[in-house]
């Protein structure tokens, strides 16, 4: 059972009678506003987190009927489950009755749901399976009304969950659009084409969600930003095209790119700068303690395939960009989440290989525990630069007078920035072009009126 959410008489659900959009972002350029502005953050929550895909987990954490983790939609709480049929749902984490949150576990197995409250318990479907001293009531608790909320549509994508609330957004398959084939090629370099998420870095910052999405391709403050890390990686005289390193030098010759792919979505790619050779991958990952020892004992162990073992635990060198809220970027998943208009939470997934059809001759627990070093590198050492800057930047933009902020690297130099003929835009690592793109898509969609809806079982 569909419910439209329709707008209260003579007030609009539409954010665009808030400001004008053309005004806010320009072709170089967007006012401190989009970032600052509370009433345009609640706007984003319907116009950006109701209206178009978002991603809310992965099959792997909900691998048996019954299991469910906690997730959110914008700032919606949300129980992303596996039904007792094996359907995928997202229900809204709210009560009927009163609206408290009926769970409030990360994880875990539960055929129902009991809600703290009053005790009001519901199926794992979302339908309201009894309530406490019934006689009490006048009312027909068959009424759909009282089944629990959720995401009317909800759709993966190689095991990547998405959920929309709205009824007109493109199928999921449409909106990730030309994204889909390097999430192809991340996932195809696994055994079997598979990953499994495992346990998380979880860090927060004092900044808006944009500050995050603007970075993720951002190619240009590496060197700077992230100098400690650089250095670290290059002390060591044998190392120096090591971790980030290729972004030395003048990195808009490097054999890397920026593409964006429209609908938002954007892509690093640093592949071509890696040799392709068995082990080539793992030459180029940057150096963490006690690497060395286990990459020895590993080509001990394994002898002839031993660098094909390295390169799955090297960090694979892209940053795949799905707007709003997901990225893949080495061996991580990465999400966004949003808390208020100036605070964040980022959360780095790991992944891990799986081997169920015994391919990798029993190695994938030694590759998923090189692996989990590699991983721990760039969260605990990079992201932390990162998470300043997006403070900083918000600090900075508390400025009211100076009102304007630049993304025109790139902008206006022929030749520089090329589109292809299926609308692909590639330009050099350090351009913001991928930058002035999604947030075209964002004003389009602050314009826009998305259709939305939540569902309940009949
Ligand atoms: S709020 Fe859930 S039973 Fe009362
Ligand atoms: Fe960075």
């Amino acid at each position: 059972m569909l419910e439209k959410i329709h707008s209260a008489p003579g007030q609009s659900t539409s954010a665009s009678d808030l400001y004008d959009w053309d005004e806010l972002v320009q072709e170089d350029r967007v006012h401190r506003l989009i970032y600052t502005d509370p009433a345009i953050f609640q706007a984003e929550m319907t116009h950006i987190f109701g209206a178009v895909w978002v991603y809310l987990g992965h099959e792997s954490q909900v691998p048996k009927n019954d299991d469910f983790i906690t997730a959110r939609l914008g700032l919606r709480p949300i129980i992303l489950l596996r039904d007792s049929q094996g359907k995928i749902r997202a229900l809204f984490n709210r009560c009927t009755h009163r609206g408290t949150t009926l769970c409030r576990k990360d994880k875990g197995s539960a055929r129902m749901f009991t809600c703290p409250y009053h005790g009001w318990s519901y199926l794992n479907s979302g339908k309201l399976r009894a309530v406490p001293w019934p006689d009490g009531y006048a009312c027909d608790f068959k009424d759909a009304k009282y089944n629990v909320a959720q995401v009317p549509r909800v759709d993966s994508y190689r095991g990547f969950i998405f959920g929309t609330l709205n009824l007109d957004a493109p199928p999921l398959i449409d909106y990730l659009g030309g994204i889909t084939k390097p999430i192809d090629e991340w996932l195809d370099r696994q055994p079997n084409g598979k990953i499994a998420v495992c346990e998380a870095n979880r860090l927060k910052f004092k900044g808006n969600w944009k500050l995050a999405y603007d970075n993720s391709g951002d190619g240009y403050h590496v060197v700077f930003s992230h100098r400690s890390l650089l250095e670290m990686e290059n002390r060591q005289a044998d190392v120096a095209n090591k971790g980030m390193s290729y972004y030395k030098g003048s990195p808009d010759s490097a054999p890397m790119y920026m593409a964006y792919m429209g609908n938002g979505h954007h892509f690093k790619d640093k592949r071509p700068a890696i040799e392709k050779r068995a082990g080539g991958l793992w030459a180029v990952e940057g150096p963490a303690p006690g690497t060395e020892h286990y990459q020895d004992e590993l080509r001990r162990r394994y002898g002839g395939k031993a660098e094909d073992i390295l390169d799955l635990a090297s960090s694979e060198p892209v940053n795949i960009n799905v707007f709003p809220n997901f990225s893949l970027l080495g061996n991580h998943i990465q999400v966004f989440e949003p808390v208020s208009v100036d605070e964040t939470n980022v959360t780095w997934y790991g992944t891990a290989v799986v081997d169920e059809e015994g391919a990798l001759g029993g190695a994938a627990d030694d590759i998923n525990a090189l692996r989990m070093r590699t991983m721990e590198q760039f969260p605990n050492f990079g992201e932390v630069d990162d998470l300043a800057n997006f403070e900083e930047i918000q600090r900075g933009l508390a400025c009211l007078e100076d009102e304007w902020v630049y993304m025109h690297r790139g902008l206006g130099i022929p030749g520089r920035v090329k589109t292809d003929a299926s609308g692909i835009i590639t330009a050099p690592a350090t351009d913001e072009a991928f930058m002035r793109e999604y947030i075209k898509e964002w004003k389009r969609l602050m314009k826009a009126q998305p259709n939305i809806a939540v569902k309940r079982e009949p």
